[in-house]
């Protein structure tokens, strides 16, 4: 089987299809059973119940994306579990904002875990439209065999795959009905779904640990820290989404892109310095601008880090060096064995290794990473190109502004002097920050796990270290590492995750 994971299907039941009522049916599932792989490569023979995708609204605009899947663990590796009170992790396969339908997956795992931007997986990893031989009883789930789902459902947890809308749907009038904020939208009907199926649905539904990767891990961060929020209220309310809570337990954010108010500043503070990938050097005149705003913005947010230090643009660097890339690179170093270690020193002799600790500059960390993957703005570009331009549009226009900066200088022939009157508002429900430190949440998770690879340049790293800066100075529980050398959409450990789970849950 491809990737190493063979699903061995027999069916015992046939599922209804979707009706309209927002009842679970839990004997409407198929009984499966497949083999998986754990992080010290142990196969477990996993044998559980599958509900094949179910519209988790009342009146959804498009249910091929407003559906959810359900995988519960009844058997593994020959003992019976009871997964009827395990915690459930709610993993998204949401990739560069763009749609995530489950409405054709056959089996756990259907988004394999991190899509990118295009809508393309990584390499590997199955779609969720990609069941080549379901018909054969057999089906490749993915290639990531340690994926947060597989290995969820091997520690006998619930594992729930969402679908969502995204930016590029359009209808036959011409209309863009998956822009923003549809995509969180549809994820907390999810929510609201399973939590007033309690008791019907498998798993403890106040137990909820979302999990979620690039854009899908924004999402994850902000169905987080916008729990219960009344500001989604009437968007719920247009598509039916049930009538119950729609805050989690915990959040699992991988290189989250969010911020997207913020994150052109913060995008030239982090790479201002660094060429692109065909070697040139970005407008520093735009660059510095926006460097400039991003110093304003971390000024007005006031945050402490991880290590009490009130955060600058000034001091985020050595914050970032010392709080993340240096633990980062020295947990990589002591994980290799003496000779690899010396031969990755001596290929990267910006690196002081003394008494088991790396250490070394954030100019040589920059040189290091290299090539910045985006342009400037990297988010809100001028011509409007950025995918976030068409996450931010609205109706029959495919593309927006969203930021004062880029309408200014705009190069698409927009003729607009200000940004559209609901931009703002936009912007505010699809940004966790905002239910953090403007006005702290009290319905937020409190427990969150952030990962982000050190070479990855798809945003700023004080994206990530920002958030966990908010919920740390809430006084959540935050788990948070950089990943050594790793790039954008890195999950190198997927067991330590089910773990956690285990013990925030607990
Ligand atoms: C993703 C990547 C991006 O660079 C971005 O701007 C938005 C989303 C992603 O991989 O999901």
């Amino acid at each position: 089987a491809m990737g190493g994971i063979a699903l061995s299907a027999q069916a015992s039941d046939t599922s209804s299809p979707a009706s309209g009522s927002l009842v679970f049916d839990p004997d409407a599932y198929n009984k499966l059973t497949t083999t998986v792989t754990d992080t010290d490569g142990d196969e477990h023979s996993v044998t559980y119940h599958f509900w094949k995708a179910i519209t988790y609204v009342a009146d959804p605009v498009d249910a091929t994306y407003q559906s959810l899947i359900v995988s519960a663990p009844v058997e593994i590796d020959g003992e019976s579990v009871d997964a009827s009170n395990a915690p459930i992790l709610l993993a998204n396969s949401v990739g560069g904002y763009m749609p995530s339908s489950v409405a054709d997956a056959t089996g756990v795992g259907a988004g394999g875990g991190g899509g990118m931007p295009g809508g393309t997986l990584p390499s590997g990893a199955a779609g969720a439209s990609a069941a080549p031989n379901a018909n054969e009883n057999t089906n490749a789930t993915g290639g990531a065999t340690s994926s947060n789902q597989l290995l969820a459902l091997a520690a006998g947890y619930v594992v729930i795959e969402p679908g969502a809308r995204g930016r590029t749907l359009k209808n036959s009038d011409g209309e863009y009905y998956g822009v923003a904020p549809a995509a969180i939208v549809d994820l907390k009907a999810a929510v609201r779904y399973i939590r007033s199926n309690k008791g019907r649905i498998p798993g403890n539904t106040d137990r909820i640990v979302s999990a979620g990767t690039s854009a899908g891990g924004a999402l994850s961060a902000l169905l987080g820290a916008s729990g219960d929020s009344p500001l989604y209220d009437k968007l719920l309310k247009e598509i039916g989404a049930a009538d119950a809570s729609d805050a989690i337990f915990a959040t699992g954010a991988w290189c989250p892109i969010t911020d997207l108010d913020h994150a052109d500043g913060a995008y030239e503070w982090n790479w201002g310095s660094n060429a692109t990938g065909s070697g040139s050097t970005v407008d520093q005149t735009v660059s510095k601008a926006l460097r400039a705003q991003f110093a304003e913005y971390q000024a007005g947010l006031r945050l402490k880090g991880l290590d009490g230090t009130r955060l600058t643009a000034r001091n985020y660097d050595a914050y970032l060096v010392e709080q993340y890339l240096e633990p980062s690179a020295t947990r990589y170093l002591t994980n290799l064995s003496d000779s690899d270690r010396t031969t990755y020193l001596a290929s990267n002799t910006f690196i002081t290794w003394k008494n088991g600790k790396a250490s070394f500059s954030w100019d040589d960390f920059l040189t290091h990473v290299g090539a910045r993957k985006k342009t400037a703005p990297a988010f809100d570009a001028f011509d409007l190109s950025a995918g976030e331009n068409n996450l931010f549009g609205k109706g029959t226009a495919e593309t927006r502004h969203f930021t004062a900066y880029s309408l200014k200088h705009d190069t698409s022939g927009a003729t607009a002097k200000r940004l559209d009157s609901d931009i703002p508002e936009v912007l505010r429900l699809m940004n966790p920050m905002h239910f953090l430190v403007d006005q702290p949440n009290q319905a937020r998770t409190k427990h969150w796990w952030i990962r982000l690879g050190t070479n990855d340049s798809d945003t700023s790293h004080t994206v990530s270290a920002n958030l966990a800066a908010a919920a740390h100075t809430l006084g959540d529980d935050v788990n948070h590492l950089y990943y050594w050398d790793e790039g954008h959409g890195a999950n190198t450990d997927p067991g330590d995750f089910i773990a956690w789970i285990a013990k925030v849950t607990g």
